[in-house]
């Protein structure tokens, strides 16, 4: 039985920071505002020279480096972004050029968030079938490109950064690794949360170079709401389906997109609040990048040892939502 093993972990964040002291300098808001709504500090900005495939490209070697796996083994690269470098070709056909995988095929994948859960989901399919060995999946962002600078109810949470994981397929009948992934879209909802204009369009098309025109819209309430309602749901559905309760797990890697969201939810699912992985004070809401990084972070800090259950759980513009379950 082939099962798909987390191998190797990764990340990357650009360095200069912007902190809610710097946004006070040029909106109306405040500190205390953001962390007690949101519990975002400071999020990372990319610079001039950073675009999602540099971003990827870091986190991509990094990751490759920890599963000790070089970058000519790898059968897929799938890139979880929103912010691609271009619109063709791919973002992840750059990061291959970049890191010399020579061998692979690569193509994006677009769930905004929940990215990098979707991605995992398809790499699982892969390994799990036999057809291939080892999948880097990433999540790379530069949400500060499309992101209105003067809308103080969505540029507060957002930060760029990536992530990756290489997967690798284990023969065992051990149950170990992604034990199960679930995802979810419902396109009824899709106006909550979007880039409303984009190339594809053609009342734009005209318009096309203002960038006016490509910033993320949001409807900050109703998402929150749906938010908390789909994430439990997924993750009850996941523990159920692994035939595991709340009490077997080890640790809960969420999308960190509002601390708020994510404590409603821990709250709904009775799991320890010790259980959860936290880092949205330090980067805000990387979007597909942010459960990469949060697993990476948590894994250099020690939080996963092996044989750790680990539940991820994500919700995105689409809408999009998702868990999946982690034996290390
Ligand atoms: N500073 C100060 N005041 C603000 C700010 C700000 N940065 N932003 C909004 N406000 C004001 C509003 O104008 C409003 O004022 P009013 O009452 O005078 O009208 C008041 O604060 C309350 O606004 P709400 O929108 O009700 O605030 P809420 O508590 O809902 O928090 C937030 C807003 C943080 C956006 C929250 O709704 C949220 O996190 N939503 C979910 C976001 C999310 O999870 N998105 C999914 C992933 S994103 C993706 O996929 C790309």
């Amino acid at each position: 039985m082939f099962r798909a093993e987390i191998a190797g972990t990764g990340s990357y964040l650009p360095e200069k920071i912007l902190t809610n002291f710097d946004l006070e300098k040029q909106l109306d808001t405040s500190d205390e505002w953001i962390r007690t709504r949101t519990g975002i500090v400071e999020r990372r900005i990319a610079g001039k020279e950073e675009s999602s495939s540099v971003l990827a490209a870091h986190a991509a070697r990094k990751a490759l480096e920890s599963a000790k796996i070089k970058a000519e083994e790898l059968d897929i690269i799938i890139l979880c972004t929103s912010t691609p470098d271009v619109l063709f070709p791919s973002t992840a056909c750059f990061v291959q050029k970049e890191i010399g995988a020579t061998h692979s095929a690569a193509f994006d994948i677009s769930a905004v968030c929940s990215g990098f859960v979707y991605g995992l989901s398809i790499a699982e399919q892969y390994i799990k079938s036999g057809r291939y060995r080892h999948v880097l999946v990433i999540g790379s962002e530069v949400n500060s490109r499309i992101v209105d600078w003067t809308d103080r109810s969505t540029c507060i949470l957002f930060g760029d950064g990536a992530g990756a994981v290489v997967m690798t397929r284990k023969e065992t009948t051990e149950p170990c690794g992604l034990l199960s992934s679930h995802i979810y879209s419902d396109g009824n909802l899709s106006s909550l949360i979007e880039v409303p204009k984009a190339i594809g369009r053609a009342e734009v098309s005209t318009e096309n170079g203002n960038p006016e025109k490509f910033c993320i819209k949001m409807s900050g309430n109703a998402t929150f709401k749906v938010a908390v309602k789909r994430m439990t749901e997924v993750c009850l559905e996941a523990l159920e389906y692994n035939g595991l309760c709340r009490e077997d797990v080890d640790l809960v890697v969420p999308h960190q997109a509002n601390k708020r969201i994510i404590d409603a939810v821990i709250k709904r699912l009775q799991i320890p609040f010790e259980k959860v992985f936290i880092n949205i004070h330090k980067y805000g809401n990387t979007s597909a990048a942010s459960i990469p990084i949060a697993i990476d972070e948590a894994k250099r800090a020690g939080r996963i040892q092996p044989g750790c259950r680990m539940l991820i759980m994500v919700v995105g513009a689409g809408l999009t939502w998702g868990a999946a379950v982690i034996r290390w």
